[in-house]
């Protein structure tokens, strides 16, 4: 089966529904066995397809998505939880235990980082941040107690582009698991499991559910961890309500036409920006003047609509304010992935320890929705009249 077709085929069997297309919504707390025997068969076998014991550990909604979502992203198996963060929470948890040492890019998503400085730091756990660009390199970091190398490319707000597949193989050369955040590309644009990654952990919040109605995360890892993932996950009781997981399962069968319309709107904004006078430089890995570029186009087959600008120094505040207020389209707020256009303006420097951040002016994070491109350019044009004439 295609990629497409498993989009769209995988996770349900009308067959076994009544001829319906979706699958039906389990809503469950208790789930009760019918004898004692089969009681002890499904404690026994509870995380393996099919089995069910208690709403908090799925349900056959449950299920369909975790079959569906494993099988296009090209890893073992799925669990659903209840946000990308929560993914991540668990995923790292999985595989740690006091006096334990993660390698983080420095690029990382902010919450991931406060995890590791605040939560994993207070339990003995160490973690050292890493430049983005050091691929191979990080076999120097490497300690006799790490664990955990974690990637997330392209970076958070930056988008830098990690060489994962050189990351992946001196992690393993050493006995460490290899963890990744891959929302931006969704598991379509990424292929986590053929470039080395052992665990997956990522927002459905964004691009699988598509519409800005759900949080979500989806765990997913290569059959030898899944084992240590897929109690994490349910220890921690940070499950997915099953009607979530039915948003999520319609958003997924869609995910493909939508990335394209993304991306495509995405590359024009970033193009149009590129031209600005007021820019200093756009952060899209997919033009070939971002400096990740190359690694980009060995390892990604397409791009997501999320990327950032960089004004010129010296814009005011008030210039800023001015840009972002009032636009028509491009709402403020955070999150992204949904149908809508986003503007938000963000500061990468207080969380590089690293590597240092220098912008020279602001940086602006645009994630381009399904609305037409020229009337999203018209927006941004407007943005710019306002900015100039605040100055
Ligand atoms: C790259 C990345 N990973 C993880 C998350 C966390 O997802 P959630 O908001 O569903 O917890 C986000 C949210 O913005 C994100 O941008």
């Amino acid at each position: 089966m295609k990629e497409d077709t498993k989009i769209v085929h995988k996770g349900r069997d009308p067959a076994a529904n009544h001829g319906i297309i979706n699958p039906p919504v389990y809503r469950a707390s208790t789930i009760a066995w019918g004898s004692v025997a089969e009681m002890r068969y499904r404690r026994d076998h509870r995380w393996e397809p099919g089995v069910y014991t208690y709403g908090r550990h799925g349900t056959p909604t449950h299920e369909a998505l975790e079959e569906a979502f494993a099988a296009v992203s090209g890893g073992y198996r799925s669990v659903a939880v209840a946000s990308g963060l929560a993914a991540i929470n668990a995923a790292m948890l999985a595989f740690l235990q006091q006096g334990d040492h993660v390698l983080m890019v420095d690029s990382v998503y902010g919450p991931a980082r406060n995890f590791c400085d605040n939560v994993i730091g207070r339990f003995g756990v160490e973690t050292t941040y890493y430049d983005p660009a050091i691929g191979a390199g990080i076999a120097d970091l490497i300690r006799d107690n790490t664990r955990i190398v974690y990637v997330e490319s392209p970076g958070s707000q930056t988008f830098e582009i990690q060489d994962i597949p050189a990351i992946s193989a001196a992690a393993h050369e050493a006995g460490c698991v290899v963890i990744m955040d891959d929302t931006w590309s969704a598991g379509i644009y990424f292929k986590p499991f053929e470039n080395g990654v052992d665990v997956c952990a990522m927002a459905a919040t964004k691009y699988i559910v598509g519409h800005s109605d759900v949080m979500m995360g989806l765990i997913t890892s290569n059959e030898e961890h899944w084992d240590r993932v897929r109690p994490s996950a349910a220890v921690l009781g940070a499950n997915s309500g099953p009607d979530d997981i039915y948003l999520a399962l319609r958003g997924l069968r869609t995910i493909k036409v939508r990335l394209k319309r993304h991306q495509e709107t995405g590359i024009a904004l970033a193009r149009w920006l590129q031209a600005r006078p007021e820019i200093d430089r756009v952060l899209h890995p997919a033009l070939p003047e971002f400096p990740g570029h190359d690694l980009w186009k060995r390892d990604f087959t397409g791009a997501s609509g999320l990327f950032s600008f960089v004004l010129k120094e010296g814009f005011s505040d008030g210039q800023i304010t001015a840009l972002l207020d009032g636009m028509q389209f491009f709402a403020m707020g955070a999150s992204w992935g949904g149908f809508e256009s986003l503007i938000l303006p963000a500061n990468p420097a207080p969380n590089r320890t690293a590597t240092s951040w220098h912008g020279p002016g602001q940086l602006i994070r645009i994630h381009a929705g399904l609305e037409d491109a020229e009337d999203l350019i018209a927006d941004l044009d407007d943005g710019f009249g306002r900015l100039n004439d605040a100055g």
